[in-house]
């Protein structure tokens, strides 16, 4: 196995207050990370700081060999760390075919280059992905129209077009309905392996859903590493999860 990322003792402080304080992490090639925490863990933080949005005051942060540590936002995009964030970036005005299309392409001046199609390979590609997010009866439909949940998969499928190494998926289930949570919960299952990925989640049916490895965050700290059973099972867990809404 060989790690896509290596977190070693990152940290941020705003204004003194550490919101991150000296997370270590290695996740390996293929891995679905699950990162858990209460309100104000620093979850969140943590993924600005791994994706170059807020620069760290402590740490490093490799991608597989090179030390990307307080890169710029768009050199870390480019370096292959895609992040998927709430508020939607798809074109709301353009079909879901042609959102991943563009998403595939991934440099200015695509659409000049659309004028002449995909390539076979590309095309292929952007089938399986409108397959895996379920919007293949969606691909002519306007993206403007698509409901919350289908909106959030699109953006999904925009990632996923651009193959990044590293993919950070901050709470992508806020907003769903318990149905729309299960298709993505599928959707992160089948993303499993062949890509790597971080993701924060509350919803503790999700998570038991796709979880291998549940990374606990406290106070910007790791708390614990393991598998469900042993996160579940471990009293420091169950202990920092007390007064908030806890495991269920
Ligand atoms: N830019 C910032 N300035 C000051 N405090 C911040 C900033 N960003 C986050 N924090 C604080 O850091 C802590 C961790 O926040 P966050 O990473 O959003 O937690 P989580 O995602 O686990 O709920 C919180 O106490 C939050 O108020
Ligand atoms: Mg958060």
């Amino acid at each position: 196995m060989s790690a896509v990322l290596t977190v070693d003792g990152l940290g941020v402080a705003f204004a003194g207050f550490k919101a991150v304080d000296g997370v270590s992490l290695i996740i390996e090639e293929g891995e679905l990370r699950v990162l858990l925490g209460a309100n104000g863990a620093g979850k969140t933080t943590l993924m600005d700081l791994i994706s170059g949005k807020t620069k760290s005051t402590q740490g490093r942060v490799h991608l597989r060999d090179t030390d990307i540590t307080n890169w710029e936002e768009p050199a870390i995009a480019r370096a292959g760390i895609g992040r998927k964030f709430q508020i939607p970036s798809v074109f709301r005005e353009l079909t879901v075919r042609r959102n991943l299309e563009v998403a595939g392409c991934g440099k200015p001046g695509v659409f000049a280059n659309l004028r002449f199609g995909l390539p076979r390979a590309a095309r292929r590609r952007l089938d399986e992905v409108l397959d895996l997010i379920g919007l293949a009866d969606e691909a002519q439909t306007v993206a403007g129209t698509l409901s919350h949940g289908q909106t959030q998969w699109l953006e999904l499928g925009l990632l996923v077009m651009q193959d990044p190494k590293l993919l950070l998926l901050d709470e992508p289930t806020a907003g769903m309905t318990a149905a729309e949570t299960l298709r993505t919960a599928d959707i992160i299952k089948s993303l499993r392996g062949t890509h790597t990925i971080i993701v924060v989640e509350h919803d503790m049916a999700f998570v038991r859903e796709i979880a291998q490895r549940i990374t606990v965050m406290h106070l910007g700290q790791v708390l614990a590493e393991g598998d469900m059973a042993s996160i579940e099972a471990d009293p420091r867990v169950r202990a920092a999860y007390l007064g908030s809404k806890g495991i269920h």
